[in-house]
């Protein structure tokens, strides 16, 4: 049994071997060093472990470029979201082309290695018209592309120190690792759920409806950085292992983590989810209502109609479309507008907002929205102290 072929054909491993590693600390230690914020992080990682497949680092000039003009990198493989190291001019100034720089987390730890090939400068407000459509800065992705340095370092990468994903143990599965668990399974089709919100009877509907039609399903919850009043991943993955726990067959159904930052970037970000899921072996992937969007910045179904933009063999995983879900109190069940001809005065249908406020007066979501496990679990953290709406 072969999976699925990872974006540009081959899965990309950039981790410095762990008997390599204390040699190659003591060979860098005098190297120029650049820190790294959360984000960046994740995307070293994400690059390093092969979920950015076919990147093997920061992107250059030429792909930059195209993916964000005509959404492919400069090979022509469709690509949506620039991955790029931003770094303020004084320091881009003290590295030069062609040296090799350390990349420290920041609490100063040695994390990689960063081969300089590129650096140069880029239209911030053009990134975020072309990739976020807003140039709006308090659109949350388009803040934090504001918010980062001006110029940009391009290079391949090597992972010195994985993060310590502990809080996650024992769902961080590199892509290397979800494939081979997907063959030990025996499945053939996999699809893949992104999601950043605590699980409700909604995502569980289009789940369920897309694991009738597939072998496995693999919820993974993306786990980087999210806007403050998300709710924190810990919560969310312990919402799962309740929800896993009462309502889903355990031999189809497999929970992960994504360790990438949200970028909100809505039909883009849809696209560059896609692709990821396809890395880690995912045949299939569910794209519903607003996917990774935020405020009113997108249609609720722009994230679908970028797809007609790829044909579905560059982009080599099928995307499963959903229309909005949500209880229907006549049909006694779940349903979307699609299947549901009853009006929205029938519909169990809360906003994100709406539930957060419910939480803070210790109120559980109804069961048509969230099941009960699920809800108490969302007001015991709700309760906690760090607990802020
Ligand atoms: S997202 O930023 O990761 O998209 P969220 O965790 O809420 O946010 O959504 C996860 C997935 O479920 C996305 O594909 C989203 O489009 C879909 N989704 C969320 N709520 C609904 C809903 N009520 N109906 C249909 N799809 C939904």
């Amino acid at each position: 049994m072969r999976s699925i072929a990872p974006h540009g054909g081959r899965l990309i491993n950039r981790l410095v071997p762990p008997e390599e590693r204390e040699e190659t600390r003591r060979r860098v230690s005098s190297l120029k060093r650049i820190y790294l914020n959360r984000r960046q992080l994740s995307d070293l990682d994400l690059i390093g472990t092969g979920a950015l497949s076919p990147l093997e680092g920061f992107m250059g000039e030429a792909d930059y470029e195209r993916v964000v003009k005509e959404m492919h990198l400069a090979s022509g493989l469709p690509w949506s979201i620039p991955v790029t190291l931003a770094v303020r001019v004084g320091q881009a100034a003290s590295v030069a082309v062609g040296e090799e720089i350390i990349l420290l987390d920041e609490h100063g730890e040695l994390r990689g290695l960063l081969e300089l090939q590129e650096k140069f400068p880029y239209d911030k407000k053009r990134e975020a018209s072309e990739v976020y459509r807003t140039t709006d800065g308090t659109h949350p992705g388009v803040h934090a592309l504001y918010a980062q340095g001006e110029v940009l370092l391009a290079g391949p990468i090597r992972i010195l120190e994985p993060p310590d994903y502990q809080t996650y143990h024992p769902y961080h599965l590199t892509p290397a690792e979800t494939r081979q668990a997907f063959m030990d399974r025996g499945w053939r089709t996999i699809v893949g759920f992104q999601t950043r919100n605590p699980v409700h009877r909604a995502h569980e509907y289009i789940q369920k409806c897309a694991l009738e039609m597939v072998d496995g399903l693999l919820l993974h919850p993306l786990v980087g950085e999210t806007k403050e009043d998300d709710i924190p991943a810990e919560t969310r993955l312990r919402c799962y292992e309740v929800l896993l726990d009462g309502y889903y067959p355990k031999d189809r159904v497999m929970l992960a983590v994504l360790p990438a930052a949200m970028r909100y970037a809505g039909p883009r970000e849809a696209i560059f989810h896609a692709l990821m899921r396809k890395n880690y072996g995912c045949t299939h992937f569910i794209v519903g209502r607003d996917h990774a969007g935020v405020g009113n910045y997108y249609g609720t179904f722009d994230a679908h109609t970028i797809f007609r933009d790829f044909s579905p063999d560059e982009l080599g995983i099928t995307p499963l479309f959903f229309d909005h879900a949500f209880y229907c109190r006549r049909c006694q069940g779940m349903a979307t507008t699609k299947t549901c001809p009853h009006g929205p005065e029938e519909r169990v249908s809360l906003s994100g907002t709406k539930v957060r406020e419910m939480l803070h007066r210790v109120e559980l979501p109804p069961p048509e929205y969230s099941r009960r496990e699920v809800a108490e679990v969302l007001v015991q953290w709700a309760n906690t102290d760090q607990y802020r709406i």
